[in-house]
């Protein structure tokens, strides 16, 4: 499973890159707001900084302003992917997209029929929102396991991306169910790092060296 980083923020991007295990950067107008700075130019640094898929989400609500806006966005640079939110205007923006080869990343998806539709619109990515169903009571990772299991069964080519991942077991659970890719806050990122037993064992390794060093 790849990992992707959801941010905005160029510092963190930065640190999650020099780690050499990003793949990938996703980002949504909540979290492009928090680093209060134009759009275009956040996404720029980005894909200056790392080489592989990076979504820009697109604001209209209407099919040919998202195409619009969805090609300005797949116009600042090659691994541009134009996230899209799962409607059925949506939907249809997907497909002309699609068709000019520009890659879709089809967001806010909640079942398995809404994943279907993205894959037969034409999205390359589907990005199920495991955090936000988990806050409702409902099983998210559930969603992720019925869309990699529905994929499979057709051999559909949508890559499916486990997003509003909120902790570590998160990503953990959707490598184990086969998720293509999880998208991860810098925080989950770091958290997978650490191991307690990790920080013991490096503190019982240097005072057992401290001992002999000089012997
Ligand atoms: C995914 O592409 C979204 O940007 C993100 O994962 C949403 O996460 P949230 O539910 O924590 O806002």
């Amino acid at each position: 499973m790849l990992l992707f980083l959801d941010s905005a923020n160029i510092e963190e991007i930065k640190q999650a890159h020099d780690l050499g295990v990003i793949s990938g950067v996703t980002t949504n107008p909540s979290l492009i707001a928090q680093e209060g700075r134009n759009f275009e130019q956040v996404v720029r640094e980005i894909s200056s900084l790392v080489d592989g898929p990076i979504s820009a989400e697109v604001i209209s609500l209407n099919s040919s302003e998202m195409v619009k806006e969805g090609q300005t966005l797949a116009a600042i640079h090659p691994n541009i992917v134009v996230k899209i939110p799962m409607t059925a205007e949506g939907l249809k923006a997907t497909k002309v997209l699609a068709k000019e080869s520009i890659k879709v990343n089809m967001t806010l998806v909640f079942s398995a029929n809404q994943a279907l539709l993205a894959s037969r619109a034409g999205a390359a990515f589907v990005s199920p929102f495991v955090g936000r169903l988990d806050d409702i009571d409902h099983n998210g990772m559930a969603l992720v396991e019925e869309i990699v299991s529905l994929y499979g069964n057709y051999q559909l080519e949508t890559k499916v991306i486990a997003a509003s991942i909120r902790h570590p077991l998160h990503v953990s659970q959707a490598a184990l169910l086969g998720a293509d890719i999880a998208t991860i806050p810098f925080k989950v990122l770091m958290q997978m790092v650490k191991h307690p037993l990790t920080d013991m064992g490096i503190e019982r390794f240097l005072a057992d060296w401290e001992k002999v060093k000089n012997k």
